[in-house]
């Protein structure tokens, strides 16, 4: 164990290691915060059946009341105790994606604090398929409210190194698994309607969710390429810059080589300007850019290189002093959607179409 800024960090690796755990669900017991891997991202977890608990952990995140946290389950049978009830259609997703990166949104019951659901009625529950998640709901002994362990519109977090650089002094422990390995967080679906929608795509394609519910439709602010508008978001700065690294990110979009064309132009006007800048490519390009900066996020062909890099990308480019990263569009098809939306909320949405 090794303690910084007064948090403790642990790892856990091995399933043979969980005896370890003990003490990270002695602090979950008396409400303390813990930040612990998952297959998507790293989680920041509490006690999600007590209201003090979500504010110490908006508190923690710097993040609004009003944005809600997902409730984190071990056992598919502790759905029912959480929500007033279960679609029929959500015990089938649960039968077939169960662990796995499916977040879905239920009416809420009156037992799970309004405080853990942003003031909302519905409440958001997942079961997460990595070991050390489920260990520690059960040493916990309560469902696990659990937000990316980031600080509140930063890249979310897929190591314990991006976790420690955020939270540390800020949570009681951090439980170090090694990188998480979908890199993008769930899919959030809301099953309170008919046809259940998508409001956050994420690990869990489109195309595997209409394998299940071939109706399922996607919240149309999920796939524009300008920021959302209207009522309903009242803090448009706060809202809108998710996921961002300190650089100014620039996404450029349209076919490949148009791509490439494009954000060489974009460099050699930044370089003139005295700026660093810096290329977000793929494998298949990567070479067309000559001498200029270049890093690989993962392959065209296989998106989830992309997105399992992508957060930890992002961040690698501060550490270098980054100011303009050029980062290229990829098709929004499979995990692509999820890859896409937080690329252009990366960006506060500076597209390029190329
Ligand atoms: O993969 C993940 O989902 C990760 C890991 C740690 O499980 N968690 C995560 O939590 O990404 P967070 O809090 O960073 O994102 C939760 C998303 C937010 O966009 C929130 O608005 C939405 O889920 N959400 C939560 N409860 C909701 C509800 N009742 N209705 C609608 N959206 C909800
Ligand atoms: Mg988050």
């Amino acid at each position: 164990m090794e303690i910084i800024k007064g948090t403790k960090v642990i790892t856990v690796i091995e399933a043979a290691d969980l005896a370890q755990l003990q003490e990270a669900g002695a602090i979950i017991r008396r409400g303390g915060l813990v930040a612990f891997p998952t297959e998507t991202v790293y989680g920041l977890g509490g006690n999600a059946l007590d209201p003090e608990v979500a504010t110490k952990i908006y508190a923690a995140k710097g993040r609004p009341s009003d944005n809600p946290l997902i409730v984190h389950v071990a056992r598919p049978e502790e759905v029912e105790a959480l929500v007033t009830r279960v679609p029929a259609v959500a015990e089938k997703l649960i039968e077939r994606f169960w662990p796995g990166p499916l977040t879905l949104v239920f009416a809420a019951a009156e037992q799970v604090p309004r405080r853990t659901t942003g003031g909302l009625d519905t409440v958001a529950v997942r079961l997460p398929a990595h070991p050390v998640a489920l260990a520690l709901i059960e040493v916990g002994g309560c469902p696990l409210a659990g937000p990316s362990a980031n600080l509140s519109g930063c890249p979310s977090p897929t190591t314990a190194q991006h976790v420690i650089a955020d939270l540390a002094g800020r949570v009681d422990m951090i439980i170090d698994s090694g990188r998480t390995g979908v890199g993008v967080e769930s899919t959030v679906l809301d099953v309170t309607v008919s046809p259940p929608q998508i409001l956050r795509p994420g690990g869990l394609t489109l195309e595997q969710l209409q394998q299940v519910i071939p109706a399922v439709t996607v919240d149309p602010t999920v796939v524009q390429d300008t920021p959302p508008e209207g009522g309903r978001v009242r803090s448009p700065g706060m809202k809108y810059k998710h996921y961002a690294p300190k650089a100014g990110v620039v996404v450029v979009e349209g076919r490949p080589t148009a791509i490439v064309t494009k954000i060489c132009s974009l460099y050699d006007d930044y370089v003139s300007q005295g700026k660093r800048v810096a290329i977000m490519a793929t494998t298949e390009t990567a070479h067309l850019y000559g001498q200029r900066q270049t890093s690989i996020v993962g392959a065209r062909e296989d998106l989830a290189t992309v997105a399992a890099n992508l957060f930890d990308l992002l961040r690698w480019f501060d550490a270098q002093g980054t100011e303009v990263i050029l980062a290229e569009g990829v098709d929004m098809v499979g995990l692509g959607l999820a890859v896409m939306n937080r690329l252009r909320k990366a960006a506060g949405y500076r597209i390029v179409k190329a």
